[in-house]
C-alpha cells in the first residue's frame, strides 16, 4: 500500500479549522478536535502532482473549465455507482452548501415550504430560513438504533406550499445509506405532490460493505427529471478548502432555472486550482480511495468495540456511511447542556452538539473518526477516564 493512513499529521499552523480553530477559540491545546466533517489525512498524491504542474505556469487569471475536468467526474459517477451522467448536466457550485442556496432560491419563493428529514446536517435549517422559506420537518424515526423515515408522516404534512424536500444521502448525522426501495418510496411520494427532490449526495463514496449508495435519479426517467443532485469530491478526497462541487440537473427546464439563478448568485465555475484538484481525484485516486475506505472501515470498528467494552454507557450504531459516528448519550444522566462542557472541558475532546442537528439531537453527540488511529485513541481513553469518574 502507497498510502499510510496512520500517520499522524500536524495540521496545527496550517490555518486548518478543525486543529487551528482551537487555540483561537479556547487557548487550550491540548483538546482533541473530531468535530467537523473533514479529514487529517494526507490527500492523494495525484492531487499534489497535478497542482504542482499547475503552478509551474506562473499566471493565474480566470479560468475556463476544461473538457478533462467533465469526463473525469462523468467517469467516477460510472464506475462507482453506474450512473450515466451527460457533460450538459454538469453545473457548478462553489461547494455543496452554496450550490444548495442556490437551488432553495432558484425553485422557490418565500414562504414556501421545504422538507427535511431531521436530525439532519444543519446549514439545510439556515438555508431554508434565509430564503425566507419554512423549515418542515419529517423526523426519521429511531428503532434500536436505526432511523428510518417516516413515510406515513411525509405524505401528511405535504400541503400546496410544499415545493421541496431536501434529502441528505448517505444522512450526516445518523449514518443511514437509504436502500433503494427507501428513496422509491419518497421519490413516488413526491411525484404524486409534486415536490421537487434535492439530494445532497457528497457522501456518496463514503459507504461501507454490504450498504450500497443509490444514486437517486439513476432510478428512474421520472426521479431523474425531478431531482438535482449535488455531489463533490470533498468528502472523499479531503479536498473541501478548493470549494468544488457539481450540481446535475438532467431536467432542461429546471437546469435554466438553476443556471438562471447562478447569474443573479455571480457563480461561475471552478477556481483554477479547484479544477485541476477535482480532475486530478477523479482520475487517478482510485487507489488512495481503496486505502481510504479500509482505513476508516478499521476505525469504526475499532470505535464500536471501544465504546462498547469500555464506555457502555455511550450508545452507538454502525454507520453504514460516512466518517461520522452519532453517539447516544442519553446513558450519562446528563442534561443537554452539560453534555458538550463534559467533552470539551472535562475529556478534552471536541466534538459536535447533537442539538445542531436539530432538537431531536439533544441527547446526541457527532464524532469524527477521519483521523489517524492513534489520535482516535487517546480521544476514546480520553473519554473513558472522564465516564469512569461520573
Ligand atoms: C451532508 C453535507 N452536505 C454538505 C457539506 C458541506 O459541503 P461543502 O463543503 O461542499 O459546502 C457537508 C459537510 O460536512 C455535509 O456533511
Amino acid at each position: 500500500m502507497k498510502y499510510s493512513f496512520d500517520e499522524k499529521v500536524d495540521r496545527i499552523g496550517s490555518n486548518c479549522l478543525k486543529w487551528d480553530l482551537i487555540n483561537r477559540t479556547y487557548n487550550d491545546s491540548e483538546i482533541i478536535p473530531l468535530w467537523v466533517a473533514d479529514m487529517d489525512f494526507k490527500v492523494p498524491e495525484e492531487i499534489g502532482d497535478a497542482i504542482r504542474k499547475r503552478l509551474e505556469h506562473p499566471i493565474f487569471g480566470y479560468s475556463l473549465t476544461p473538457p478533462s475536468y467533465y469526463k473525469a467526474a462523468i467517469n467516477w459517477f460510472d464506475k462507482r455507482f453506474q450512473w450515466k451522467v451527460e457533460k450538459e448536466w454538469m453545473k457548478f457550485a462553489p461547494g455543496v452548501v452554496p450550490g444548495l442556496k442556490t437551488i432553495v432560491a432558484a425553485y422557490t419563493k418565500p414562504g414556501d415550504e421545504i422538507i427535511i428529514q431531521t436530525p439532519v446536517y444543519h446549514p439545510f435549517y439556515s438555508i431554508i430560513k434565509n430564503n425566507g422559506c419554512q423549515v418542515v420537518e419529517n423526523t426519521l424515526t429511531c428503532k434500536d438504533g436505526r432511523y428510518e423515515m417516516d413515510f406515513d408522516n411525509l405524505e401528511k404534512i405535504i400541503t400546496k406550499k410544499t415545493k421541496m424536500i431536501i434529502l441528505c444521502s448517505p444522512h450526516n448525522p445518523v449514518g443511514r445509506v437509504w436502500t433503494v426501495e427507501e428513496l422509491k418510496m419518497v421519490g413516488e411520494i413526491c411525484i404524486k405532490n409534486n415536490v421537487l427532490v434535492v439530494v445532497d449526495e457528497i457522501h456518496a463514496d463514503i459507504v461501507y460493505k454490504p450498504n450500497i449508495h443509490t444514486v437517486f435519479a439513476s432510478i428512474n426517467e421520472e426521479f431523474a427529471n425531478n431531482s438535482i443532485i449535488c455531489t463533490a469530491p470533498n468528502k472523499t478526497f479531503n479536498i473541501a478548502g478548493f470549494k468544488t462541487a457539481n450540481i446535475i440537473i438532467k431536467n432542461e427546464k429546471l437546469r435554466n432555472q438553476y443556471i438562471l439563478q447562478m447569474e443573479k448568485d455571480c457563480i461561475e465555475g471552478a477556481t483554477t486550482l479547484g479544477a485541476v484538484a477535482q480532475e486530478a481525484a477523479y482520475t487517478s485516486g482510485e487507489e488512495w480511495y481503496q486505502g481510504l475506505m479500509e482505513y476508516l472501515a478499521g476505525n469504526i470498528d475499532f470505535t464500536l468495540e471501544f465504546f462498547d467494552k469500555r464506555i457502555p454507557k455511550i450508545k452507538i450504531r454502525k454507520p453504514e456511511g460516512t466518517y461520522l459516528l452519532w453517539l447516544d448519550c442519553s446513558g450519562l444522566n446528563m442534561k443537554p447542556e452539560e453534555l458538550s462542557n463534559f467533552f470539551l472541558k472535562k475529556c478534552k475532546v471536541w466534538l459536535n452538539d447533537g442539538s445542531m442537528f436539530g432538537h431531536d439531537g439533544a441527547m446526541f453527540q457527532r464524532m469524527n473518526i477521519g483521523t489517524s488511529r492513534v489520535v482516535l485513541q487517546e480521544a476514546l481513553e480520553r473519554i473513558e477516564r472522564e465516564v469512569n469518574k461520573l
